[in-house]
């Protein structure tokens, strides 16, 4: 954690408890907004080396003044370490279709569009790429750690998807295309009742506000996650699922 952030902190909190509970040692490491970033590069490099340590994240955003080196920052993580797929390799692997792992973000809200029953015309499953091809997906917001791999990984695997941003000119008249909504802009509110058709999938990822207008677009949505309550403790599970496939890793090789 570099840096105060009270949202930050919170979800530290949150991902050291159920750690812990699922048996994952959990370390905190806190660095001042003002501190070099060779020093927390080179703390970095320690827990690459450090064979107890399987797992090594970054929790986001960097402080402004740090934005400039936040590349060499994440760059500096081990990559069979790296379980929110922060590092530019990953990030690439993902792009290509051979992800090594997903951001956490990413495998919650895969597992809530595999698992949860949405009408059957959008039901979908990434073991047949046909049934893909049948719903069209629009997301908005662009961050690195949600909404540009959210996208290009359903590409890969054969859905058709638009990716927005808050600001994208006249934003309804492509939200109101989408059967499988996503919205992860961290703008509270901003997707309201009029932007959406019925009968449309809503996955909020805002925190910790929803993007979405919860009240309102409930009644026209066949389905829908609140805040808090929805991905948020799904991306904490995921994160920790990816570690124990790190650490499998370690142990096979
Ligand atoms: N900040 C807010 N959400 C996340 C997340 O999923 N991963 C990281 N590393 N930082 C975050």
């Amino acid at each position: 954690l570099v840096g105060k952030d009270r949202a930050s902190e919170l979800y530290l909190k949150i991902k050291e408890k159920v750690s812990n509970r699922v048996g994952i040692d959990f370390e905190k490491r806190e660095f001042s907004q003002n501190c070099l970033p060779r020093k927390i590069i080179e703390f970095i490099s320690f827990a690459n080396k450090d064979p107890r340590i399987v797992g090594i994240i970054v929790q986001l955003p960097f402080p402004k003044k740090l934005l400039p080196r936040s590349l060499e920052i994440l760059g500096a993580i081990d990559p069979a370490k790296d379980v929110d797929c922060l590092t530019p390799i990953n990030f690439g692997l993902l792009a290509m279709g051979k992800s090594r792992f997903l951001p956490a973000t990413v495998r919650g809200i895969m597992a809530i569009i595999k698992n949860f029953k949405f009408q059957s015309a959008l039901r979908v499953s990434n073991r047949r790429m046909a049934e893909w091809t049948n719903s069209k997906i629009v997301i908005v917001g662009g961050s690195n750690i949600v909404g540009k791999p959210l996208a290009l990984h359903l590409s890969n695997l054969g859905a058709t998807v638009t990716l927005c941003h808050s600001r994208t000119k006249d934003l309804a008249s492509f939200t109101r295309t989408a059967d499988i909504l996503i919205s992860a802009t961290g703008v509270p509110g901003l997707i309201r009742e009029e932007m959406v058709k019925k009968g449309v999938a809503v996955i909020d990822v805002g925190s910790p506000r929803g993007d979405v207008d919860f009240e309102k677009v409930v009644k026209k949505a066949s389905f829908i996650t609140p805040v808090p309550g929805g991905v948020g403790p799904l991306t904490v599970v995921s994160l920790l699922e990816n570690v124990f496939k790190a650490a499998k890793k370690i142990t096979n090789s």
